[in-house]
């Protein structure tokens, strides 16, 4: 049998490809940026066409620079940026627009009008999500309603969607020439359309946003032994591998991580982050502004749920530093700048760019920086911009606790900003709880490739994957209460302003 597994990781910022061995080791990977198209304030979209030669990019190096061939593969996984819609035409393979991403906001009016009559209280409970401008079925509804002969084109089946799991499966399957139009329940889950307890396109939820069945992917598990279907040999690895793993990237971080029990959780810190708790096979409904996700299912099995507490804006408040105020020249520089101060100097800084996401859900929001005073320099910022991804994080946690019941006594970390000793240090004491990073820190492409590898018996089953996991560095919390009591009343005194900015 071959001795890997590959995943492909299409994010929000870049999409890279990664190959793991049987005890979950990275080998090899390439990972390259794609465009960020911002055509006027709330609008994000990228280019469909570029996420998918990236991919093949991606692919392409990380097989000849490790010297691997497809038959090294046992399996190929997917996972990807949730949400984001991407409409094409079947047989010439050409979207009709750029993608909408997940960050936009230009739905805010579909979201508003849901939300104020009953039709907010039957999403809320057949998909378990809340009207806001991030999901994918207000995407799709702005596409049909905007894009000339949109309309006809997906009533006849000729224009399909997919959020990037759907396009790369269908462009690795063959595209034009065949490629198979499928989705995975958890991505499935997060479009708005799908019902929770049915797993299937919901017609009453289709009907609120006029989107046409025939438009849509067929949904399958997130591992399927049944395979989606397999690599063309004219494609990136030049040879047929079988495609048995899909997930959205945040339920793959919850795999990788391997949060199989119910009460686990992990967060995620990428563009934004992303906290999810293993509520186990019932769907858990929230009353305190988190969501209510398909998990993963694996084969057969029963479907795992989970409740989800979403972040918009986190690393990107990171990136906001660097690229449009320019006072760091990257990342890492914002930890160097930050220490450069013993504390935030009264400043907060509430980076609602895309309004604020759980546990708020206000589209409108818009951000704020407050406690101002001439003292304050660029550290003071940079610091409270690594606070407010951290106070940010305990909003969710709170709202978890309140939901659930489940007291956390550790969180379980991954994703870009934990190499941010710093903002993990600041995590750990505005919690009051440690927090636990892993060995393999990549643990969005590892879940996407447990996922393929389990569907095709390269790991037997999940206690495999759990004996693979290590910690490898964790944070204890050095805060006194009372430090940590004034500095989260403060920071809801910051959020406050955000909202009341509103009209
Ligand atoms: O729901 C959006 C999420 O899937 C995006 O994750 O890591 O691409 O920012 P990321």
């Amino acid at each position: 049998m071959a001795d890997y597994v590959g995943a492909v990781d299409q994010g929000t910022t870049s999409t890279r490809f990664m190959v793991f061995d049987h005890g979950g080791n990275e080998i090899a990977r390439h990972q390259l940026e794609h465009s960020q198209i911002l055509p006027q304030a709330g609008w994000v979209e990228h280019n469909p066409t570029e996420i998918w030669e990236r991919t093949r990019a991606v692919i392409e190096t990380t097989m000849n620079t490790a010297r691997l061939s497809s038959g090294d593969l046992a399996a190929l996984g997917i996972t990807n940026q949730r949400e984001t819609a991407v409409v094409w035409n079947r047989r010439t393979g050409r979207p009709y627009h750029n993608a909408i991403v997940w960050q936009d906001t230009r739905t805010d009016r579909i979201a508003a009008a849901l939300d104020k009559d009953e039709r907010g209280r039957i999403i809320r409970r057949k998909a378990g999500l809340p009207p806001a401008t991030y999901f994918s079925a207000g995407k799709i509804q702005w596409l049909l309603e905007n894009v000339d002969g949109l309309r006809a084109a997906a009533e006849s089946g000729e224009a399909v969607f997919g959020n990037t799991d759907t396009w790369l499966l269908w462009n690795l399957t063959g595209g034009v020439d065949g490629g198979v139009h499928v989705t995975d329940v958890t991505n499935a889950s997060r479009t708005m359309l799908m019902n929770l307890e049915t797993l299937d396109w919901d017609e009453e939820l289709l009907s609120f946003f006029g989107v046409p069945r025939a438009m849509l992917p067929r949904i399958r598990p997130s591992s399927d032994p049944a395979g989606y279907g397999v690599t063309r040999a004219q494609g990136p690895l030049g040879g047929e591998v079988p495609l048995t793993g899909a997930l959205g990237d945040q339920q793959a971080a919850t795999v990788g991580q391997v949060c199989f029990t119910p009460g686990s959780a992990k967060n995620t810190y990428g563009t934004g982050n992303f906290l999810l708790l293993n509520t186990g096979t019932e769907p858990v409904r929230s009353n305190h502004g988190l969501l209510t996700t398909v998990a993963y299912q694996f084969g057969a099995e029963k479907p795992v749920y989970a409740l989800e507490g979403s972040i918009a804006v986190t690393g990107s408040a990171v990136q906001w530093l660097r690229d449009q105020l320019g006072i760091i020249s990257g990342a890492a520089q914002s930890e160097a700048l930050a220490r450069q101060v013993e504390d935030n100097g009264g400043v907060y800084f509430v980076p609602a760019f895309s309004g604020l996401f759980a546990p708020y859900w206000r589209s409108d929001a818009r951000g704020a920086i407050v406690g101002l005073s001439r003292y304050n320099t660029n550290a003071h910022l940079a610091r409270a911009t690594l606070e407010s991804i951290c106070y940010q994080t305990r909003d969710v946690v709170e709202a978890m606790e309140q939901d659930s019941g489940v007291r956390l006594d550790v969180l379980r970390v991954d994703g870009g900003v934990t190499a941010n000793e710093l903002a993990m240090q600041i995590q750990a004491d505005v919690l009051g709880v440690p927090v636990s990073k892993p060995v393999v820190a990549e643990t969005t492409a590892l879940g996407a490739a447990y996922a393929a590898g389990l569907a095709v018996g390269f790991w037997k089953n999940t206690d495999e994957l759990v004996s693979n996991w290590n910690e490898d560095r964790r944070w204890t919390p050095r805060w006194s209460d009372e430090q940590r009591a004034k500095g989260y009343r403060n920071w809801k005194k910051a959020v406050q302003r955000t909202l009341d900015w509103i009209e």
